[in-house]
């Protein structure tokens, strides 16, 4: 199939099997288990200190192709230096601020204190250009996460990278393991789509409006660890080895479907939280989300691995499952795997927890319902309506179970985040969900057991950037 009709068949088909993917029902409160007492998240060291210093600043990128891109980097690496602790380690990070303005680090996924959480405007100043900052936390849970820039479209602008917190005893077993940072990378600053159109793309202006009935930023390419699909990032692998892919989507402004050619594989872990492993073919996975996947290496060549957008025109982020005992040609640029377009897509449905959770029984003390809408009329983006911040907070009381139900008027793609919590989305615990486009709906419950001034919000940049946040605030 070459890539023309690869974009149709996606384009049109994916509404539907998005749908499916995301479909989160009504949140089956018959199958939870009973509610457990009450308790504040506490969680203690039970590792050593480990002490980070990040240095953002502008500096040169280089994908592959020849060409230098000035971009805002971590300790001028692209995506920025993968931070990696064990379960219970305190972590101590130093920020220092050389860009040419404010700056803050969220640590995405990960329930910090909330002075600690990153948020300009609710947990803290940004810190000022030549100015420096301390983070410190538990890392606690275990899991895959990432850190990246929440001030403005600074996200888009390369301050992005994952941060891994080791199990002590991971659930399932494997030989090794790759970190995989999906990006849309822009060859110029980020820029709010509304000032500038922001539709231009390889299929000219009115073929991207026509398609996503919203806007997408004029994305270069779409990269696997850094490189184009041209030049792409092999992963060596040999022959009856069992491999964890940790996936990372901490793009501006695309979802991907991804697959592996000639691979199934088993998903692990959802949002850095241990599921029991469910064998798929492909999986969708949206700004801010995590999915680990243990790949049984027994097909031996040189595959694919592949993310391709749902909502833009970017050809397909890519990169190799190489094994090094075995030679074979390289696969053809266009090499499309059959998983991309058919075979078993995973379902949030269909994960179980790997652990035991507080899933919480009864009915929620508190409902909130939202409306996502925007992407027509003007450029905001909103959340009942309202742009923030220019918008009301939430109220929340500590203890609480609390339910949030969305549902989206819009015709683009609202991964939404939920900051200092996990939530229950349909049996497995998440931090990020999808709510589909054209009327797709999404509900979570969460047990408010961190207090502070927690922010709520659409992971696409641009949405959020344009109004569509909240913050919930505990009462009192
Ligand atoms: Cu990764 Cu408020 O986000
Ligand atoms: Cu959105």
């Amino acid at each position: 199939m070459n890539r023309r009709s690869f974009l149709q068949r996606t384009a049109g088909g994916f509404s539907a099997a998005l749908a499916a993917a995301c479909q989160t029902g009504g949140g089956d409160p018959q199958s939870f288990r009973s509610r457990s007492s009450y308790a504040r998240r506490n969680p203690v060291q039970t590792g050593s200190v480990r002490q980070v210093t990040l240095t953002a600043s502008p500096g040169d990128v280089e994908l592959g192709d020849g060409r230098r891109y000035t971009k805002w980097l971590y300790n001028g690496q692209f995506p920025g230096p993968e931070i990696r602790v064990q379960q219970g380690d305190r972590l101590q990070i130093k920020v220092v601020n050389n860009l040419p303005e404010g700056t803050t680090i969220h640590w995405h996924g990960i329930p910090v204190p909330n002075p600690m959480d990153g948020v300009p405007g609710l947990t803290q100043e940004p810190i000022p250009p030549g100015g420096t900052f301390d983070y410190e936390f538990v890392a606690d849970p275990a899991g895959s996460y990432m850190y990246h820039s929440h001030v403005g479209l600074q996200l888009d602008h390369g301050l992005i990278a994952p941060l891994i917190v080791e199990e002590r005893q991971p659930h399932v077993a494997y030989d090794r393991e790759y970190s995989v940072v999906l990006d849309d990378f822009l060859s110029g600053e980020p820029q709010p789509l509304g000032a500038t159109g922001g539709m231009r793309g390889p299929m000219g202006p009115m073929r991207g409006r026509g398609m996503m009935g919203g806007r997408v930023p004029p994305y270069e390419a779409l990269l696997i660890n850094g490189r184009l699909p041209s030049d792409p990032r092999s992963f060596p692998v040999r022959s009856g080895e069992r491999v964890r892919f940790r996936f990372h989507n901490p793009s501006g402004a695309t979802t991907y479907r991804v697959a592996i050619g000639g691979h199934q594989m088993q998903v692990t872990h959802a949002d850095g939280r241990p599921v029991q492993p469910l064998a798929v073919d492909s999986f969708y996975i949206g700004m801010g989300e995590r999915y680990d996947a243990i790949v049984e290496c027994k097909n031996p060549g040189r595959w694919p691995i592949v993310a391709a957008t749902v909502e833009g025109n970017s050809p397909p982020a890519r990169a190799l499952l190489d094994y090094s005992d075995a030679a074979q040609s390289l696969p053809s640029q266009d090499a499309i795997p059959d998983g991309l377009t058919t075979g078993r897509v995973l379902e949030l449905a269909d994960l179980q927890p790997a652990e035991e959770i507080d899933l919480p029984g009864g009915s929620p003390d508190q409902t909130i319902d939202m409306v996502l809408s925007g992407g027509m009329m003007s450029s905001a983006w909103t959340i009942n309506g309202q742009v923030y911040p220019n918008a009301e907070p939430i109220e929340i009381h500590e203890g609480a179970l609390v339910r949030v139900q969305m549902v989206n008027h819009s015709m683009m793609i609202h991964p939404m985040h939920l900051h200092g919590h996990f939530f229950h989305v349909r049996n497995v615990l998440k931090d990020t969900v999808i709510v589909p486009p054209h009327m797709g709906r999404a509900n979570f419950e969460f047990r408010a057991d961190n207090p502070g001034r927690w922010f709520f919000h659409c992971h696409n940049v641009y949405h959020l950037e344009a109004g569509m946040a909240r913050e919930l605030r505990y009462a009192g």
